[in-house]
C-alpha cells in the first residue's frame, strides 16, 4: 500500500512486513525518513525533520552545505553540498557539475511499470509511486519510481531522467536507489570470487568511509557482484535485521556503503559512473535499471525468502518458471572439442537408457573450432564434426525420445575466422590500438546495428534448422579496448550502458522468436548469474567448478540471493576438473539436485558403480525437482563457517514437505551423532522423517511433529570419511 500524507508531507510504502518512507523536507528537498520493520501509521516525519534544523525558516539559508551534508537524502545529488557519495550527476553543455532537485508533484498508479529496453518486474497486484522532481537550472526532471507487491516485502527502486533543457545534457552518474540510516553495529556482506569460485560470501564489520563493490568489466563478472546487505553485527541465518539491495541488470555496476562522521549510513546503488557519461539530447529520457531493496528482520533466510519468491513470480517470464526442467547431459567435460556425431550420439544412447532427457551440445561444433582459438562468429555447422548435418544429428536424438540443446557464444568474434577477415571493425577496438585478445577471442560490438543483427540472425537460423528445445548463451571473456568508429566522441561514455541494451535486444528477440526456448545464460561458468538475465533465463549456468564441495560455497552464496530454481548444475566426473578432488557419485548427485540437475560427462566411460546410480538420480529428481523449484529454501549450516558440515533445505509452501541435504565434508573423529535443528516446518504437525538412500536398520523412519524437529533435531551419525552425504525426506 503507497500514500502520501498531505499535512505531513510523507510517503509511506507499506510492504508485508516492512514500512518506508519518504518525506518532502523544507525547501522542496526530498529526505529518507524511515525504513525497517513495519510500523503504526503515525506522523513519522520528526525522524527526518531534526535533520532540518540547520535551514532558517526566513530567507537567509546560511547553512545550505551543512543541511545537504546531513540531511538523510533519497536521490542524493552531486555539488550542492552533500559531500557523501552522490547518486545523480549530470553536467551541463557549457561543463558546469551541479544537480539541486526540488520535490515537484506525484502520482501513484496500480500494478509495475515496465522499463523500455530493461529487464523489469512485472505484476498487477501491486503498486508503484512516481516522486517527480526537477532542477530548472539544468532543465531536468527526474522520476523516482517505486514498486511494491502485495504478496512481497521487496521494494522496486529506479530513476528517470527527462530533458526539458535547450541544450544537451551529459549524465555522469545515475544511480538506481540509494537510502541513509544510522549506523547500529553493523557488519557488510558481500559476494566475491573468481573464475570457478564464484559468489563466495564475504562478512566484515562497517568501517568509517567507503566499501562496496564494482565491476568495470562490462558484465556482472565472476569476482563482484551486485549486491550488498548491512547486517546487525548478531544477525544469523534466522534472526536479525537486514538490508539489502540486488541490482537487475548485466553491466558495469557500483554498490557502496559509505559510514559518515554522524554515524550515518548511506547504501548506492546502480551502474558503475567510471566511464561512464550519457549525452541527453533536448527532450529524450534515460531511465536507470531497478534495484531490488529488502528488509527482513528475520535474519538472512527471511532475506532470501523475499528475493527468491520476488523473482520467481515477478522477474522470471519462461514458460520453464515454474516447470519442470529436462535433465540433461552436455558434452563438454565429456569430450571439450573432440566430438563427432557419432560420438554424441554414442552419449545420448546411454544416457537415454538411464532415464536423461536432452543432449546439450556444447562448444565445438562450427566453423573449423577444434580448439578454443577460431571461428567464434562463424556459426556454420563443421560438417566434418557433425556429419550428416545438424538436423540429422538432432532427428536422431529426437527418436533416442530425448531433446536437444545447442550452444552459442553470439557476442564474441575470433581474430580467425571468417568473420573477422569481412568485418575487422566490428571488433571492440580503440582506433590506432591492437586490441587485447583474452581467450584469443575479441568482443562483437553488438552496439552497430548490423553486427548485433547479423549475431542474432546467426543464432536464430541454426534454431529455425531443426528441432532444438534449448540454447546455452555462453560469454567467455570480458570487454576492454573501449572504442567505436559509430559513436561520436562526446556519447563514447555510453559505451558499456549501450551494449548492455544490445545484448537484452538480442535475447528479446530470441524469446520472442522462439517463445519455448529454454534458455540458460551462461558467461565462463556463472559470470552473468544476475537477476538482470532471469528475465530471458530461468536458469542460468552457476559455475564451471562442478565439484560437489567448491559448490556447496558457490551454491550457498548464490542461494543467499536467487532461487534454487534458477542454478545450473551437474554431476561431473573425478577427479574433478577443476580442483582434482574425489567425492562420491552420490555427494555429487545431492548437490546438484539442489539446482537444475544434469550430467557434464563422459556416461559411455564410467565405471558401472557410478551408473548404476544414474537411474535413482534421475527418479530423486522427478520427485523433489517441484518440492526444490518452487518451494522455500532454508540454509541450516555452513560449511564455510563451521568447516565441516553442511546442511540446507526446501520446504513446500504448504508445509507438508520438506526435503533437507546434508554433506558432512570432513569427518572429525570420536565423534558420534550430529542433532541438527530444521527451518520452516509447521510445529503442531506430525511428520514422518526418512532417509531414503539409506539402510533402514542405522536410519529408520520416525514420526516427529515439527517443533520436535526444529528444536530437538534429527540425528545424522558420523560416516567414514570425508564428503559423505545424506538425503533426508520429511513429509505428512
Ligand atoms: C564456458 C562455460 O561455462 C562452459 O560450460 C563451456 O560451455 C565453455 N565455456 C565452452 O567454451
Amino acid at each position: 500500500m503507497i500514500k502520501f500524507n498531505e499535512e505531513t508531507q510523507t510517503f509511506r510504502l507499506d510492504t508485508l512486513n516492512s514500512t518506508y518512507c519518504i518525506t518532502v523536507a523544507k525547501k522542496g528537498y526530498l529526505g529518507h525518513s524511515y525504513y525497517g520493520k513495519k510500523i503504526a501509521d503515525d506522523d513519522i516525519s520528526y525522524l527526518m525533520r531534526q535533520s532540518e534544523y540547520f535551514m532558517s525558516d526566513g530567507e537567509v539559508f546560511r547553512e545550505k552545505h551543512t543541511l545537504l551534508d546531513f540531511l538523510p537524502q533519497e536521490l542524493p545529488t552531486d555539488g550542492m553540498g552533500d559531500f557523501r557519495e552522490s547518486a545523480l550527476a549530470i553536467t551541463n553543455s557549457n561543463g558546469n557539475n551541479g544537480v539541486e532537485l526540488k520535490y515537484k508533484s506525484y502520482k501513484i498508479c496500480d500494478g509495475a511499470q515496465t522499463l523500455p529496453g530493461l529487464p523489469s518486474v512485472f505484476g498487477k497486484n501491486g503498486q508503484s509511486l512516481e516522486i517527480t522532481t526537477e532542477d530548472p537550472v539544468l532543465g531536468i526532471e527526474v522520476h523516482l519510481i517505486y514498486t511494491i507487491f502485495d504478496d512481497s516485502d521487496a521494494i522496486i527502486r529506479s530513476t528517470r531522467i527527462i530533458s526539458k533543457a535547450k541544450e544537451p545534457v551529459y549524465i555522469k552518474k545515475a544511480l538506481s536507489a540509494s537510502f541513509d540510516i544510522d549506523n547500529e553495529d553493523f557488519d557488510i556482506i558481500t559476494l566475491h570470487g573468481s573464475w570457478a569460485r564464484e559468489r563466495h560470501i564475504d562478512r566484515h564489520p562497517v568501517h568509517h568511509g567507503k566499501q562496496g563493490v564494482l565491476s568495470m568489466r562490462g558484465e556482472t563478472s565472476h569476482q563482484e557482484h551486485p549486491f550488498i546487505a548491512l547486517i546487525d553485527h548478531n544477525t544469523d541465518q534466522n534472526k536479525g535485521s537486514v538490508y539489502a539491495m540486488n541490482f537487475i541488470y548485466s553491466g558495469n555496476f557500483v554498490a557502496d556503503c559509505q559510514l559518515n562522521q554522524f554515524e550515518s549510513i548511506r547504501l548506492v546503488m546502480g551502474i558503475n559512473p567510471e566511464n561512464f557519461c550519457w549525452k541527453l539530447n533536448p527532450g529524450e529520457t534515460f531511465d536507470t535499471p531497478q534495484a531490488v531493496l529488502v528488509y527482513s528482520d528475520k535474519g538472512l533466510n527471511g532475506m532470501s525468502h523475499i528475493y527468491h519468491d520476488l523473482y520467481r513470480e515477478h522477474l522470471i517470464r519462461s514458460p520453464y518458471k515454474k516447470a519442470m526442467r529436462p535433465i540433461l547431459i552436455n558434452n563438454w567435460e565429456a569430450t571439450y572439442f573432440n566430438f563427432d556425431t557419432e560420438k554424441l550420439l554414442d552419449i545420448a544412447r546411454e544416457a537415454s537408457k538411464d532415464g536423461i532427457e536432452m543432449l546439450v551440445m556444447d562448444d565445438g561444433w562450427f566453423g573449423k573450432r577444434n580448439s578454443d582459438n577460431c571461428s567464434l562468429g562463424d556459426w556454420v555447422v563443421n560438417e566434418e564434426k557433425i556429419k550428416g548435418g545438424l538436423k540429422h544429428l538432432v532427428d536422431e536424438v529426437n527418436k533416442l525420445g530425448m531433446k536437444f540443446g545447442i550452444w552459442f557464444e553470439p557476442e564474441m568474434i575470433s581474430p580467425d575466422s571468417d568473420l573477422y577477415k569481412a568485418h575487422p571493425d566490428w571488433a571492440i577496438q580503440i582506433p590506432g590500438r591492437e586490441p587485447g585478445m583474452s581467450r584469443q577471442q575479441y568482443v562483437l560490438d553488438i552496439t552497430r546495428k548490423e553486427a548485433e543483427d547479423y549475431a542474432y540472425e546467426s543464432v536464430a537460423k541454426i534454431l529455425r534448422s531443426a528441432n532444438i528445445e534449448y540454447v546455452k548463451w555462453d560469454m567467455n571473456r570480458q570487454l576492454s579496448d573501449i572504442g567505436s568508429s559509430k559513436l561520436a566522441s562526446d556519447q563514447m561514455g555510453e559505451y558499456y550502458h549501450r551494449y548492455v541494451l544490445a545484448l537484452y535486444r538480442m535475447q528479446e528477440r530470441l524469446v520472442t522468436d522462439f517463445p519455448k526456448l529454454l534458455l540458460e545464460n551462461c558467461s565462463g561458468g556463472g559470470a552473468r548469474f544476475d537477476p538482470g538475465m532471469f528475465y530471458y533465463s530461468p536458469q542460468i549456468w552457476c559455475s564451471d567448478d562442478t565439484d560437489a564441495i567448491e559448490r556447496l560455497s558457490i551454491q550457498e552464496g548464490t542461494a543467499l540471493v536467487y532461487p534454487l530454481s534458477t542454478m545450473g548444475a551437474h554431476v561431473s566426473v573425478c577427479p574433478n576438473h577443476a580442483v582434482g578432488r574425489v567425492t562420491p557419485f552420490k555427494t555429487r548427485g545431492y548437490v546438484a539436485l539442489s539446482g537444475t540437475f544434469g550430467y557434464e560427462l563422459d556416461i559411455t566411460k564410467l565405471s558401472p558403480e557410478d551408473r548404476s546410480l544414474i537411474p535413482h538420480q534421475v527418479e530423486l529428481y522427478k520427485k523433489y525437482s517441484d518440492l526444490v523449484r518452487n518451494g522455500d529454501y532454508w540454509r541450516i549450516a555452513s560449511f564455510s563457517q563451521n568447516h565441516e558440515y553442511d546442511c540446507w533445505m526446501s520446504v513446500s509452501k504448504d508445509k507438508k514437505e520438506a526435503l533437507v541435504t546434508f554433506v558432512q565434508v570432513l569427518n572429525h573423529p570420536n565423534f558420534k551423532t550430529r542433532f541438527i535443528k530444521l527451518q520452516g516446518l509447521d510445529p503442531d504437525r506430525k511428520y514422518t522423517v526418512s532417509f531414503p538412500d539409506e539402510n533402514q536398520a542405522d536410519y529408520p523412519e520416525i514420526t516427529l511433529s515439527g517443533s520436535t524437529i526444529m528444536n530437538a533435531g534429527i540425528g545424522i551419525k558420523r560416516d567414514w570419511g570425508d564428503f559423505q552425504a545424506k538425503l533426508i525426506h520429511i513429509y505428512s
